[in-house]
């Protein structure tokens, strides 16, 4: 049973490599930043209220992000192990998962650190291109599409993230290092911590990622 989280800045691969893991041991994958952009992409309220902070590349206030993520776990399919994907990003909220987990009878299995130095992330971000359709995710440099602005997997329309731009993009970095980053000694702390080289290649990042999962198992 695989129950994990992928921490790690903007840009770490946190996306990239979840697909892959899905793929391989068949669990969910729950990005709270899908769920917000969906959220937005619908007009819905809560997609209103998270759009204010997305674009500034601000965090969305806890009480909200708890509540989704925690109502996401609820469902049926995580009772076979998920990936959290950009949550917990704060203590405050790594303590309601603790004790969401705890008041369910779970566990973590490890939480998979993606580490990756601020000069490799920035180009990462600003040329990341992701499709409308499916949200596969590019890179025009390192991972370009067979055909410039199409996706590879269903054909659809690639876009650059509204908060991909150089000046947003900053701005995450440095939100991560303030409210994120405490998070690596949170789980240290507990024993739960894999650091990983995020700079490696996706296939070998994702080999150290297995090589962590199945070693914690
Ligand atoms: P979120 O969507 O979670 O964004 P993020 O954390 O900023 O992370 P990214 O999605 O930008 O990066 P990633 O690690 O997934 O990288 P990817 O694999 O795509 O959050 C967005 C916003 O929502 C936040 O700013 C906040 O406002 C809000 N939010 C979300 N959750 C919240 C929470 N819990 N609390 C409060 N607010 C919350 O890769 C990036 C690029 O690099 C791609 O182009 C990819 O092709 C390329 N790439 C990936 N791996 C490699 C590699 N190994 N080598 C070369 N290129 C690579
Ligand atoms: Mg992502």
């Amino acid at each position: 049973m695989i129950r994990t989280i992928l921490l790690g800045p903007p840009g770490a691969g946190k996306g990239t490599q979840a697909v892959r893991m899905v793929e391989k041991y068949d669990i969910p994958h729950i990005s709270t930043g899908d769920i917000f952009r969906e959220n937005i992409k619908n007009g819905t309220e809560l997609g209103k209220k998270a759009q204010a902070y997305i674009s500034k590349g601000e965090l969305v206030p806890d009480d909200l992000v708890v509540e989704i993520a925690t109502d996401r776990l609820l469902k049926d399919d995580c009772q076979k192990g998920f990936i959290l994907d950009g949550f917990p990003r704060t203590v405050f909220q790594a303590e309601k998962l603790d004790e969401f987990l705890a008041a369910h009878g779970q566990k973590l299995t490890t939480v998979i650190n993606l580490e990756v130095s601020p000069e490799v992330l920035m180009p990462r971000l600003t040329g990341r291109r992701v499709c409308r359709n499916c949200g596969a995710s590019f890179h025009i440099v390192s991972m370009p599409p067979k055909k410039e602005g199409v996706c590879d997997i269903c054909g659809g329309e690639l876009f650059q993230r509204p908060d991909d731009n150089e000046e947003t993009a900053r701005n995450r970095i440095a939100v991560y290092d303030k409210q994120t980053r405490p998070l690596t000694d949170y789980y240290q702390k507990k024993g739960c911590l894999s650091n990983i080289d995020g700079a490696q290649s996706a296939e070998d990042t994702f080999q150290s990622i297995v090589d962590a999962l199945e070693a914690n198992a």
